[in-house]
């Protein structure tokens, strides 16, 4: 029975269900919008269907907008709940029904129905398409709030029962279940949901909204009629709209007839592949047990729980990735590397997987179940893949070393009988060795062991006041010069051994000397804290600064006891001293640190190295053998070159060069590195140096797609020409198709003859693409949009915002070009109005004088144009002046409120001693502001249009009174 609702509602059957059934009924099926909101700086992810809609609702859509027309709408969208207002990630895991990725099934109506049509579609959808049984589901309604001034829903009560609902499943919910907002602002709005009772053959009413497993929501039906404002008010939206949710993983559990939402065919197979994987990745060292779908005190090995994380967290990964959630150290990207690393410690701890490749190799399971529907999990596959390793490759080593630290620190707290760590301790756990707060939490929970959240924050803050101080005190650090170098020598200290710097091991280093304050020490001990300090040491793997690439930063550490934290390194006369501060414990001569360079900022950097390497290639290629290097400096953001080149670099050359760059790239060309006797290196064919500098003998050659023994086979060989061969001592990809793209962001004159190009690679140069799209999307919507005040202000922000965006030259350029026809068509339109309003204004006056009883009157006294454009008032002036010279007059332009522009002429025939000047003064002591000009004519500028109507009749009246006189 269970097996064949599996099949009748399988997953994909089950989406399609829902979206036919209110394609149906008038929705259009929209796609799900990314799960990422990159222009809502209000939301962390996308946490429900309608977010994607909220222009809508609060009636900020351009009229040219599709979304403008939008009635009915219906799609499932995805959706993270892993931190801000909705996070549900402390759930994960343990129960059976809450996820931090989601599909949110939703049916929207947009000024359209409201609470009956909602009602009765959901109702009809679940009972008689899904056919749910009546007598499992529960409804609730708003019950108002006296505080907040809100009333009961009392129709979405009687609606209920309308359709059937008996009273005792028709509940009362507060503002806290009843009353959905999306954050702390935005349209909001009483909701009614439907939950389902998974056990049947009883009144559940009193189990509704109480965490139980059994009884759970599974749709709300939101009524959005209001805004949240910033300061808590509500303010009424104009229209009133439906915004649903239904979670698809819960219907579909419903559905199946399955106790559990894991135990359906939504994480089945990704739990089939995390088995087959894990088996595979951890050596053969345990079996791991098939998924039984237990929890709680069921799973006290933690078996099933480590599957429901493991397959949460990958959903989470891969679709955060794909739409560009790249991890971090902030904001969203920290969410992503946090849910990252919780899910390295479960697979490593649990399932005893050896780290590094398992998240990216259970991905083509999810991409085979869910590809289909959201293609961009397919086409980014690869991407995603590479960025789950690096992540997990990076966490590996640290995860290790912290879980025997907490180990530690649990020992000693269970000891002493406190159960209790220190928050310095988790504090450490985080600087140290990467541990997200939440995961200490947790290794914490399963401990059985606590700590104090206010003394975590209190080490935090004396760490970074730590880390500023050392930084502080002066931007370098101090160098090493010839007679501090005589003295090593002196010392007997040796140079120290960097080759490790290439290969990605971890390096034990021997501290051989510390230097402070000018001085050579043999211990730390006594030195104040957060002391600047330099470390010579006899090994290293840290690259130092050296060839344009920046210096590694990271932690020297000895044990748990020390950490010594690495802000830069530098080389002098081969000695490399590690500079930077102690975070933890003393250092002495002689002791042995663990050298851990930041890998995944190398990542960008071997990126932006090999990068350069690939440029320069290109720039020879498009501009000339006579592109000769003079500077370079590669970092984790950008690579920047400087080459000799007569003129500036076109945008048709910086095309060609991107194209080229790019084809090298995507043809993933292997990169290699070998040291060769100097003479010979300068032999092979177009081997690029730069000139002047002295290299050393051997020399290191980086060849980008042939290998440096071919070259040195036949040095001469004219199709060498063809590959990028330099002498390098940096740091490289091992092949090109990682650095995925290179853009060049910009491209500048630094001296006579010199040249400035920067570009960006992988991760920086996809999210600089991405911002360039979405402008183009800004200004295509900017040009189809109408004539008016908005289109201004939007054009005039988008003009500035494109100017400071970090996007590529040749994008920023077409943009640029694009807006410039924008700003030339609202000119346009503007000149066109003006010419529309100028002629409007005129024929007033004619046809005002043209009036058989205004024959013989002597002056006009009007409002001309809505808008307050002096030029229409200069224009109606100029008229008098030339057409009706004897007659006066007093003409307004502006609205209902606002700004005013006004003029006044004295014709001939006036009575004597009239003067513009005092006609003008009263109106200006009306609509504010001033006026000036010489007689007969008057201008002014005034501030509130409100009271034009008040002006007219006070300056009619002051005229007549002129009259009499
Ligand atoms: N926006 C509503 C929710 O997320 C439907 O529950």
């Amino acid at each position: 029975m269970a097996g064949d609702l599996e099949q009748k509602w399988n997953g994909v059957a089950v989406r399609n269900e829902f979206l036919n059934f209110f394609k149906e009924k008038g929705h259009t099926i929209v796609p799900s919008s990314s799960v990422v909101p990159h222009n809502d700086p209000t939301l962390l992810f996308t946490n429900a269907g309608m977010n994607q809609f909220k222009p809508i609702f609060l009636g900020t859509v351009n009229k040219a907008d599709p979304m403008y027309t939008l009635k009915r709408a219906v799609d499932t969208q995805k959706c993270i709940r892993a931190g801000g207002k909705h996070n549900d990630l402390d759930d994960v895991g343990k129960d059976s029904y809450h996820h931090t990725f989601f599909e949110m099934l939703g049916n929207w109506s947009f000024g359209d129905y409201f609470k009956k049509g909602a009602i009765e579609m959901s109702w009809e959808l679940l009972t008689v398409v899904f056919a749910v049984p009546a007598d499992r589901l529960y409804v609730t309604y708003f019950e108002g709030d006296a505080a907040s001034g809100l009333e009961p829903d009392l129709e979405a009560k009687k609606l209920w029962q309308s359709v059937g609902v008996a009273d005792d499943h028709i509940l009362p919910g507060n503002m806290k279940d009843n009353f959905w907002e999306m954050g702390e602002t935005g349209p909001c709005g009483p909701c009614s949901e439907i939950h389902y009772d998974r056990i049947g053959g009883r009144n559940a009413a009193h189990l509704v909204n109480m965490d139980d497993p059994d009884v759970l929501e599974i749709w709300n039906n939101v009524f959005i009629q209001f805004d949240r404002q910033q300061d808590r008010s509500l303010k009424v939206l104009p229209a009133q709209h439906v915004d649903t949710g239904m979670g698809f993983e819960r219907l579909v559990s419903v559905l199946q007839n399955k106790r559990t939402n894991y135990a359906t065919d939504i994480f089945t197979p990704l739990f089939d592949k995390i088995k087959e994987v894990a088996d595979k990745q951890n050596g053969g060292k345990f079996v791991v047990p098939a998924y039984t779908d237990k929890y709680g005190s069921d799973d006290p090995e933690l078996m099933d729980t480590t599957y429901r994380v493991l397959a949460d967290h990958m959903r989470l990964l891969s679709f955060a990735i794909a739409d560009g959630g790249i991890p971090n150290n902030e904001g969203r990207g920290y969410v992503v590397r946090r849910v990252l690393r919780r899910g390295s410690r479960y697979a490593a701890t649990y399932f005893k997987v050896e780290l590094g490749k398992f998240f990216s190799s259970v991905l083509p399971a999810l991409v085979e179940q869910m590809g289909a529907q959201f293609p961009e999990l397919k086409d980014k596959q690869a991407e995603i893949a590479e960025i789950l390793d690096e992540e997990e490759t990076a966490f590996k080593s640290t995860l290790a070393n912290g879980l025997k630290l907490f180990e530690k620190l649990a020992d000693k707290a269970r000891k002493d009988g406190s159960n209790k760590i220190s928050g310095e301790s988790v504090w450490r756990l985080y600087d140290t060795y990467g541990y997200p707060i939440d995961l200490t939490q947790i290794l914490c929970d399963e401990a059985n062991i606590t700590f104090d959240e206010a003394e975590v924050t209190e080490a935090q803050d004396k760490a970074r006041e730590a880390s500023k101080s050392a930084k502080k005190q002066g931007d370098t650090f101090p160098k090493l010069d010839v007679h501090h170098i005589a003295e090593l020598n002196k010392l007997s200290i040796s140079t120290t051994k960097d080759d490790s710097k290439f290969t990605k091991d971890n390096t034990k280093g021997k501290i051989q000397t510390i230097f402070h304050n000018g001085e050579f020490l043999e211990t730390t001990k006594g030195l104040p804290e957060s002391s600047r300090i330099g470390l010579v040491l006899d090994k290293t793997n840290f690259y130092a600064e050296q060839g344009g690439q920046v210096a590694d930063v990271g932690k020297l550490t000895v044990g748990d006891d020390v950490a010594f934290t690495v802000l830069d390194v530098q080389t002098y006369g081969g000695f490399i001293i590690h500079n930077g501060y102690l975070s933890y414990g003393e250092v002495s001569k002689g002791d042995e640190v663990e050298c851990e360079f930041d890998e995944l900022r190398r990542a960008p950097i071997r990126n932006n190295h090999t990068g350069t390497h690939v440029l320069n290639h290109a720039l020879r290629e498009h501009l000339g053998d006579d592109i000769m290097q003079k500077g370079s400096l590669v970092d984790e953001d950008k690579l920047r070159f400087d080459f000799s080149h007569k003129k500036a670099v076109s945008n048709d050359e910086i095309k060609k060069i991107e194209d080229s760059s790019n084809k090298y790239i995507s043809q993933n060309s292997k990169v290699y590195a070998k040291e060769v006797d100097l003479t010979k290196a300068h032999e092979i064919n177009g081997v690029r140096a730069v000139f002047g500098e002295n290299y050393p003998d051997p020399v290191r050659v980086i060849s980008v797609g042939v290998d440096v023994d071919t070259l040195l086979a036949d040095p001469k060989n004219p199709e060498w020409l063809k590959y990028s061969v330099e002498f390098c001592g940096g740091t490289h990809v091992s092949e090109t198709g990682l650095i995925k793209e290179l853009i060049v962001v910009e491209e500048s004159g630094i001296a006579k003859g010199i040249r400035r190009v920067v570009a960006f690679t992988g991760a920086k140069a996809r999210e600089a693409q991405r911002v360039a799209s979405e402008f183009e999307a800004r200004i295509k919507s900017l040009e189809t949009m109408e004539f008016g005040p908005q289109k201004e202000l939007e054009m005039k922000a988008a003009q500035n915002e494109l100017l400071s965006s970090q996007i590529s030259t040749l994008a920023k350029e077409d943009l640029k070009k694009r807006l410039a026809e924008v700003t030339k068509s609202i000119l346009n339109e503007q000149k066109a109005r003006q010419k529309a309003e100028v002629k409007a204004a005129i024929d007033n006056v004619t046809s005002f004088f043209a009036k058989p009883e205004n024959k013989d009157k002597k002056f006009y006294v009007g409002r001309a144009t809505e808008s307050a454009d002096a030029k229409v008032v200069a224009e109606v002036l100029n008229h008098f002046k030339k057409k009706e010279q004897d007659k006066s007059c007093v003409v307004f332009c502006g609205g209902s409120e606002g700004a005013v522009s006004h003029g006044t002429y004295v014709g001939k025939n006036a009575p004597t001693g009239v003067k513009a000047e005092e006609w003008a003064g009263l109106v200006s002591s009306i609509v504010g502001g001033s006026s000036g000009g010489k007689e007969p004519t008057r201008v002014g500028q005034g501030t509130d249009a409100a009271k034009i109507d008040e002006a007219v009749a006070k300056a009619t009246q002051w005229f007549e009174e002129k009259l009499k006189i």
